[in-house]
């Protein structure tokens, strides 16, 4: 039997951001901008580009920015017609023209697992995609779409993972897991034994990390409703996909692309450095001006 389409995302973003303080004590990190564009357009790009148009809000503080931002502004628009800005008024169009948003709060930041939950009546009895959208990721096919070809195949949940040294994988969810062949590779897709959320260093069962996308079923709901709070006294949607392993297979694949931790100071730096360069409007100066520095 098929796999029942995906056609909503979930983007969780209701997180306090310690990490980037002060910039986030008034606003979401997801509105942080990359470039020219808020975090969070890029994975709601991600997820259009995916054949997914049903997007789901997670917020909290903040939560007018978010709205505001994929809301059309007839003020701006109305001004922009006004002076024959036409391109200006594409992009500020382009992408809330062609997406449907749905929000839900999370009043308390509770952890992940718990904005998740917060998003099953939006949901309802259907799979569903979830994007961490602080986790920005570069790739020819979009990772989602990635996701989604190996969840139609099997016909069960995937999580996206990559390859981290061993002394990092204690800031991430990790997977024990034994590799699949696929599509005549091997070592790309993995069934997954176990799962465990920011392990010691010598405990982590691998070096792969669970990164910012998912492909869930909405079994889900129930693990999640019935974890304990685990590590940093958070309901973590790790614990509750665990819990989700009992009754079904669970996969994980090692995307193609370039993940950045733009939640992350030196990672949003290091994303905005080169999402500069490859902009064919920017890259060119910003090259020149970067070799010009005496590092
Ligand atoms: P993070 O682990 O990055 O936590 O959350 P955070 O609170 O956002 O940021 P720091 O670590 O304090 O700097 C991962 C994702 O889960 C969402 C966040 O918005 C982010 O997309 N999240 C986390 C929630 O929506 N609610 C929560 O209670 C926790």
């Amino acid at each position: 039997m098929a796999a029942a389409k995906v056609r909503k995302a979930v983007f969780p973003a209701a997180g306090l951001g310690t990490r980037f303080l002060p910039a986030t004590k008034a606003q979401p990190k997801e509105m942080l901008p990359l470039v020219d564009k808020p975090i969070i357009q890029y994975g709601v790009e991600e997820a259009l580009h995916s054949g997914i148009r049903n997007i789901i809000m997670v917020t909290g503080r903040g939560k007018s920015a978010i709205e505001d931002h994929f809301d059309v502004s007839f003020e701006l628009e109305n001004l922009l017609e006004s002076r024959g800005k036409t391109e200006l008024l594409k992009i500020v169009r382009q992408v809330s023209d062609l997406i449907d948003v749905s929000y839900i709060r999370q009043k308390e930041a509770l952890g992940l697992g718990h904005a998740v939950l917060r998003s099953q009546d939006l949901v309802g009895p259907e799979p569903f995609a979830v994007v961490l959208a602080d986790d920005v990721i570069d790739s020819e096919t979009p990772c989602i779409r990635q996701l989604l070809d190996i969840y139609e195949f099997f016909g069960a949940p995937v999580l996206a993972v990559m390859e981290v040294p061993p002394e990092a994988i204690s800031s991430y969810g990790c997977i024990d897991a034994e590799p699949v062949a696929h599509n005549g590779s091997k070592g790309k897709v993995f069934r997954i034994r176990d799962l465990v959320e920011k392990p010691k260093q010598n405990e982590a069962p691998s070096n792969l990390a669970i990164i910012g996308r998912y492909i869930l079923t909405p079994d889900v709901f129930d693990s999640i409703s019935q974890v304990e709070p685990g590590s940093g006294g958070e309901i973590q949607l790790t614990d509750s996909l665990r819990h989700l392993l009992r009754s079904r297979p669970l996969y994980a694949y090692k995307f193609d692309g370039k993940r950045y931790d733009a939640g992350d100071k030196l990672g949003f730096l290091k994303a905005t450095v080169e999402f500069a360069l490859q902009r064919r409007d920017l890259g060119g100066p910003f090259r020149e001006y970067l070799k010009s520095l005496a590092l």
